[in-house]
């Protein structure tokens, strides 16, 4: 793999960081990367020490963990660790605002994520199953009777932010918008669209804000704007810091997996009949393509100098956990590239973990595991469209821009 070749002289590296672990791996932006991100995620393990010091043309420098295990202590340290000043989208620094609640830590972060945890909980999603599979059906009878889908299009998208925006409590109207704002903030990687979006974002979801704090509802929104953490008011800068994570949050993560799914099922006929003959396994499949299937990242700063694997790393210097990477070290899962559905189970780190595990969880386990079902229901026999090149989103969430499917 030749960007994983040292670099040095392009940017300037801390004295403290040795030269033969300074990389410039091209995660989310190289041609390989970009070509099969997988395969490139797998190929680390045999190509790259545990933990090197990597860079990018969109990324600023940090230390990337690639081990499991790493990455599990990284994410349960948060007095070591810190999320704080981690999230990547544009802010004025004269009106600092905390993305939330990622940038809080324990213990005042539990009393965020207390006013939101139950609207997304086991429960809560539970009850929201009949709905889901319902619009999973709407979508499937629009296009089951074309022969093809553009699937990422028709439904890959469609489902999650639709879904979202219930739980949001806000008008399914709003679904292209909510797309475009979130390309814009999420894959443009172009500072001059993402600050413009960014301004459009602000305007809306100020606008909401008012809203719901005239018309209190059941929605997630709400539930946020009228929060009171540990009883206390929020100040406008954190309500909106609040509103607009959890916003972003669950607008493209679910999709990407869904996109990555549905291509892997469309080219492996076998493994479909294997999840139609053994219903019974579902979760078990759910887990497993979310292991092989992992679309995000965490970002961490170092609260103080630390020695991580051998490695000195200095108070102040980044890490940014590769989670795809680690659901793919050999040590945690033998064979990692292996799909198994029956493989002895290992927590996966494709939610991260600790306090600040994913909030929408319990919810996009839901929904991959519903529109695995009801889509192979309806249609069990499918294939990507010959002639397609598969082409993925650079970014921080991992996802194949198209996936065309003929049946
Ligand atoms: C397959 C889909 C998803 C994946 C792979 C995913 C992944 C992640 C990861 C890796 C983190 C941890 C970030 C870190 O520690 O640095 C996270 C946090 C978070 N996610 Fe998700 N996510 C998904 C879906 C969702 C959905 C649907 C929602 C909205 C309901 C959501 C809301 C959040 C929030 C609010 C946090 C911050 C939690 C905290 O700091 O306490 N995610 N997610």
């Amino acid at each position: 793999m030749a960007s994983s070749a040292p670099v040095t002289g392009e940017i300037k590296i801390p004295p403290h960081v040795p030269p033969e672990l300074v990389r410039k791996l091209g995660i989310t932006e190289s041609a390989e990367f970009l070509a099969a991100p997988h395969k490139f995620m797998a190929a680390l393990h045999q190509n790259c020490p545990p933990i090197v010091y990597s860079y990018g043309d969109h990324s600023p420098p940090a230390w990337n963990l690639l081990k499991y295990d790493d990455a599990y202590f990284v994410l349960r340290h948060p007095e070591i660790f810190t999320a704080e000043g981690s999230g990547p989208f544009p802010r004025d620094p004269d009106d600092y605002w905390k993305i939330i609640p990622l940038e809080i830590e324990p213990p005042e972060h539990r009393k965020y994520r207390a006013l939101v945890d139950p609207l997304v909980s086991p429960k809560a999603v539970l009850a929201l199953e009949g709905s889901i599979r319902r619009l999973a059906n709407e979508l499937i009878d629009s296009f089951i009777g074309k022969g093809g889908c553009d699937f990422a299009k028709e439904f890959g998208r469609p489902l999650p932010v639709g879904v979202f925006l219930d739980i949001m409590a806000l008008p399914r109207d709003m679904m292209d918008e909510f797309v475009r704002w979130a390309m814009g903030l999420l894959h443009a990687q172009d500072k001059v669209i993402a600050a413009q979006v960014m301004g459009e974002v602000t305007q809306y979801l100020n606008k909401v804000i008012a809203e719901k704090k005239a018309q209190p509802d059941a929605g997630l929104v709400s539930a946020i704007v009228n929060g009171r953490p540990g009883g206390e008011e929020m100040s406008a800068r954190e309500t909106f810091g609040f509103l607009f994570f959890v916003w972003i949050a669950g607008l493209d993560t679910v999709f990407a997996t869904l996109n990555h799914i549905f291509l892997w099922l469309a080219k492996n006929p076998d493994r479909r009949q294997e999840i139609i003959d053994t219903p019974d396994n579902i979760n078990n499949v759910v887990e497993e393509l979310l292991r092989v299937f992992t679309v995000t990242f965490s970002g961490r700063t170092l609260r103080q100098d630390y020695e991580l694997r051998g490695v000195k790393m200095k108070k102040g210097d980044k890490l940014t956990s590769i989670l795809p990477a680690c659901n793919y070290d050999p040590e945690i899962f033998p064979n990692p590239e292996e799909v198994n559905f029956h493989r002895p189970r290992k927590p996966v780190l494709t939610f991260a973990g600790g306090a600040h595990s994913c909030l929408g969880a319990h919810l996009a386990r839901m929904e991959t595991k519903i529109c695995i079902q009801e889509f192979l229901r309806r249609i069990p026999d499918f294939q990507v469209k010959p002639g397609t090149r598969i082409e993925y989103w650079p970014g921080g969430v991992v996802g194949p821009k198209e996936v065309p499917l003929v049946w």
